[in-house]
């Protein structure tokens, strides 16, 4: 059955769904594991060095069943098909969304207007590659004639954070002198800090900006640009600024040289962005080998993706889970637990992803929905996240499922050891919660009223749902195939519930009014705001 305009709430497998999650709902999750002893590798996915355990759900069999009788009445595969096959499904902004064409194979096909597009993307690929290997090696000179021994990129949302968070994960494969940095808020603060690290006249500037009119990038951009001419003449903005963007007119209007500008196609989304050529930064900080690794990663995800039947497709299966609990649950949130210091800004990628992704409430034909749609994704890096929100999580009265991002890593380090200790202890007492039996076990030395007092407190329900995904090593391929996997389940949620995850209409209407507030903090003319935003204004210019 194909995707059609009925809404998906108002199919009879959502009944079942509801009707399923009603009578299911009491289950226990120990029992579903005392009860059967395969419940993991019926409940477990490889792809590699990548498991993807989801036997720690709230889930029977049954309960699969329905959500991919789900998927095929909203018409998952249908959908799915489309994306791959570049056809315009970001209807409101009449464009495809082809981030999986820049992993593809060199040697592949993907037909666009009966052109096929791989080979300019594999060419723009091999010149940002090119390019990176000059900095790399120190052929590419600053304006005095140096290497150059530092990289800033200026770039928020999509052109930040998907980057970023690879380059932080990727730590232990950046092999060159360069020394990488980030900035993406408009804060000065943010500028500065990076400013305090780093030699300007030997740092190459990247402006990452799909639109080139982002104001954050923009004002930061012109206040590197200008402290930069302190020191040199204007012709040095050219050997030390490059751009990333898809408005190739105002990249060069800003002064860059057209060969520093690299070419971010109108059909990657920016928070799907990350294995385009956004990701110069982290070509640059890990070289040629490793990125194509990363590609290959992702590749191999988005083949897995594409090929295995549902019930063992690991993205669809996120997806679905993610939607049992969010929609028929009514969860509000999904935690994002990488246990790992260096996958510390993976959450907040994730974020943009899923949240700009499926924050919606219409559907792509324009119908208001009556169902809950995306989750809040938050998250945090363990074990730090132990000593900060786990209790709510162990005895709260929140349904809050969430993903442990485990990496086996070095068997003989002691911390490593420890980290996926605490990593597989905290999601088997999640799940399993702790029996009255053993907690007075505990209790045995106090008086019979002292342990009735206590017991309360130490009561463990557990069935709090997570998925475990184990890496054998924070590797670029594998690390390819996490991108990749949060891409599909966001995509995969989005196809169920009917919305197009690809614009972000909500974010535009935040900057439209930022841009009409800015120029009244300039200067105190009358406002004609609400009263709050009024009086706050009123308040600014009160303050000295
Ligand atoms: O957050 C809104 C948004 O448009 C994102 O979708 C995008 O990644 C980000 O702003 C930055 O946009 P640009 O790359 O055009 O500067």
């Amino acid at each position: 059955m194909s995707f059609t305009k009925t809404l998906i709430n108002q199919t009879p497998v959502w009944a079942k769904l509801n009707l399923h999650q009603r009578t299911t709902q009491y289950l226990q999750m120990r029992d579903l594991f005392d009860n059967n002893p395969h419940r993991f590798d019926e409940m477990s996915e490889v792809l590699g060095g990548f498991l993807f355990d989801y036997s720690k759900n709230r889930i029977t069999e049954d309960t699969l069943n329905l959500l991919i009788e789900l998927a095929n009445t909203a018409g998952l595969s249908e959908q799915m098909q489309k994306m791959r096959l570049g056809e315009k499904i970001n209807i409101s902004e009449n464009r495809a969304a082809l981030h999986i064409a820049n992993r593809l194979p060199e040697n592949a096909e993907l037909l666009m207007n009966n052109e096929n597009i791989v080979p300019k993307i594999q060419a723009e690929l091999k010149r940002a590659l090119s390019f990176a290997e000059k900095v790399r090696q120190g052929s590419l000179k600053t304006f005095s004639g140096e290497p150059f021994e530092y990289v800033v990129n200026i770039g928020i949302g999509g052109s930040d954070l998907g980057v970023r968070a690879c380059a932080y994960a990727l730590r232990k494969y950046q092999n060159s002198n360069i020394k990488v940095h980030f900035v993406a808020n408009v804060d000065r603060a943010d500028l500065d800090a990076t400013l305090a690290e780093i030699d300007i006249e030997k740092t190459l500037f990247i402006v990452s900006s799909k639109s080139f009119t982002t104001p954050e990038t923009l004002i930061n951009a012109n206040t590197a640009r200008q402290l930069l001419l302190n020191r040199l003449p204007e012709k040095a903005v050219r050997q030390h600024f490059i751009a990333i963007s898809n408005n190739i007119q105002a990249a060069c209007d800003f002064g860059i040289a057209p060969d520093h500008i690299f070419q971010l196609q109108e059909w990657v989304g920016g928070r799907y962005s990350a294995t385009s050529v956004i990701g110069l930064p982290l070509m640059i900080a890990v070289g040629e080998k490793h990125f194509r690794q990363f590609l290959a990663g992702a590749n191999q995800m988005d083949e897995h993706f594409f090929t295995a039947e549902f019930r063992h497709n690991m993205p669809v299966l996120a997806g679905l889970i993610g939607v049992w609990y969010n929609t028929f649950y009514r969860s509000h949130s999904h935690a994002i637990i990488p246990y790992a210091h260096d996958l510390r800004r993976f959450p907040a990628h994730i974020q943009q992803l899923d949240m700009e992704s499926n924050g919606k409430k219409v559907s792509q034909y324009g119908e208001y929905l009556d169902f809950d749609t995306g989750s809040i994704i938050w998250g945090e890096e363990g074990v730090n996240c132990q000593h900060a929100f786990f209790q709510l999580l162990h005895q709260g009265t929140r349904l809050v499922p969430a993903d442990f991002i485990v990496v086996v890593g070095d068997k003989n380090d002691i911390h490593q050891q420890t980290l996926v200790a605490n990593a597989l202890a905290q999601t088997r007492a999640l799940m399993a919660g702790k029996k009255d039996s053993e907690t007075l076990q505990e209790l045995a030395h106090l008086s019979a009223i002292k342990r009735d007092e206590i017991l309360p407190q130490k009561r463990f329900d557990g069935n709090q749902p997570t998925n475990t995904i184990l890496l054998d090593e924070l590797n670029p391929f594998n690390l390819g195939k996490l991108l990749a996997f949060y891409e599909h389940k966001t995509f995969v949620q989005a196809a169920i519930w009917g919305i197009n995850p690809f614009d972000q209409w909500g974010v535009e209407y935040g900057k439209a009014l930022a841009r009409d507030i800015y120029p009244k903090l300039s200067n105190s003319c009358e406002t004609n705001y609400d009263s709050s935003t009024n009086g706050l204004i009123a308040f600014y210019h009160h303050c000295a």
